[in-house]
Formats: structure tokens, sequence, C-alpha cells
């Protein structure tokens, strides 16, 4: 019988974790213990701090429902979830960068036309977003669709919103033949990520800013391209420099411009001013590094 010491108990874990049937399991088990071991080494942890993190990690399981992730927002201010999108979405410089998903995105969102609104009433600034979708090569891409997600302009989402039940704020837009897409909604506002939470305790412990900027969330899956999720940040926004979840990237500032009543860009006359937005999604053929 080998006898456990401080010394040899990681060798010993990590052999044991390695048996695992799946070698990348068996990669994934023993690389986090090793981790784990040494992390617990470094800060010389304590039995109060192990059980305070256990404690953590079990508030933070039971506020997660089919609403709440409350582990995904660990990960996002932890810088995690944006690390894995980097690591695994080294797209062209060209290609139009990936981010984070976030909590909010919802399956089924309503079919709209070019042009059509979908704030359907939420009171806001009117706000087109429009352009084209294109290859790396510049050819446009028609019938891509955009699964287009935001927050109103109180920065909600409907989630979060008391009553609501149906999808707010949220369409799938198709590109025309020549890739042209156009979208109406209002301007969001930037948000505080929810404080009320194990997330939002170990934040309001440090100096870190828990908003992020103003954005609108897509999500282009279409055939032939790696999969797009990103967001479009509006220049000049709060918190630009300080998004919560590291999710801001310089390639995703876009200015939403004013502008006065009249034509907008589908050809419809805007009764009051509105802000216009313009910006081409760039796609990045399968199998292309
Ligand atoms: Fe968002």
């Amino acid at each position: 019988m080998q006898l456990v010491t401080e010394d040899n108990i990681t060798g010993l874990a990590a052999e044991r974790w390695g048996t695992a049937r799946d070698p990348r399991t068996a990669e994934l088990l023993t690389a986090l213990v090793r981790h784990l071991h040494d992390f617990a080494r470094e800060v010389r942890l304590t039995e109060a701090e192990w059980m305070a993190a256990i404690q953590w990690l079990t508030r933070t399981g039971q506020i997660s429902d089919d609403k709440r992730e409350e582990f995904i927002l660990a990960s996002d201010v932890l810088g995690l979830s944006m690390l894995v999108v980097q690591m695994n979405h080294q797209l062209d410089p060209q290609a139009t960068p990936a981010t984070v998903l976030g909590p909010f995105h919802i399956e089924g969102s309503p079919e709209l036309g070019y042009g059509e609104d979908m704030s359907d009433g939420v009171p806001g600034t009117p706000l087109f977003v429009h352009g084209t979708v294109r290859d790396l090569a510049g050819n446009p891409v028609p019938g891509a669709v955009l699964d287009v997600w935001q927050a109103d302009a109180e920065g909600a989402y409907e989630s979060q919103v008391p009553d609501i039940d149906e999808a707010r704020l949220r369409a799938k837009y198709t590109t025309r033949e020549d890739g042209s897409y156009c979208l109406r909604t209002i301007a969001p506002k930037g948000y505080s990520i929810p404080m009320d939470g194990p997330v939002g305790e170990l934040i309001s412990r440090t100096a870190i800013s828990h908003f992020r900027p103003a954005h609108v969330h897509f999500l282009l899956n279409v055939p032939g391209y790696e999969p797009l999720i990103t967001h479009l940040f509006q220049e000049g926004a709060q918190y630009l420099d300080s998004d919560v979840v590291f999710g801001t990237k310089q390639e995703l500032v876009v200015p939403f411009e004013q502008r006065e009543a009249g034509p907008g860009p589908d050809g419809r006359t805007m009764a009051e001013p509105w802000l216009e937005a313009r910006y081409d999604f760039v796609l990045q053929p399968v199998g292309r590094r």
C-alpha cells in the first residue's frame, strides 16, 4: 500500500483520474487535478476558505434555473468564457470576430422581413442596423439568417421583466440576393449583470465595474461558414473599456449616427429622429484557417 503524503497526493490523484476510458476525459481530469492542487498549494488554502468556496458553488447551483445561468455568469466574469471563445474561433483577421453568447439567447425568435421593426412598440429611440453579409473574398452571402437579440432602453431583457412571456426585442432577418440586411429596433442601453446572486456577492467585494456597454447580439449560423456569435457595440457608450464579461472588441464598435425624420434606410419614412448603424458581417468558410 502506498501511503498518502502532501508530496505524493497529486500524482496519486492524477493517476486515478487518468484511468478514464476516454483519452480526452483522462487528459482533462488529470490536468484539472494538477491545477487544483497547485492552486491550493500556492495560496496555502485553509479549511475555512475551502468550505467557503464549496458553499459558494452550492449557492451558484441553487440560484440557477432554466432562465438564470449563474455558472455561465461566473465563467464570463472570470474571463474564462471569452478565453474559450478566442481559442476556438481563430478567424482570419478580415472576418467578423466572435464573442460570448451570453445567457439571454432564446431559440425560435420570430422571422421578420427587410427593415421590419423588432421592437414592436417597446419604447425607445428607433435604431436601424443595416449592411451586408459577405465572405472573405467580398462575395455576398444571400439567404443568411441573422438571429438578433438585445436589451431594452432600460437595459433589461424580457426574462428580467415581470409579466412578459412572449419574445421581445429579438428576431431573425434574412439577407437578400445581394447579401444585404436591414433590421429596425430601438437603441439598447448598457446594463448591470445580475448582482443579487453569488457572482454579484464576489464582485461587490472588488473594484470591478459590473456593467456591460450598450450592444446588440447577433448569431449567424450559415451552412458552409464558421458559425458566428458576436455583438455590435455602440461607439462612445459607457463601459466600453471595462465590459464585465470581456466581450468588447474594437472591430465590433460601430457609430450609432443621429438622423432626422425622413426616409429610413429601407425607404420608408420615419416620422421621428432615428439612429443608423452600418455594419458588414464577414463570414469565414468552414475549414479555412
Ligand atoms: Fe446582452
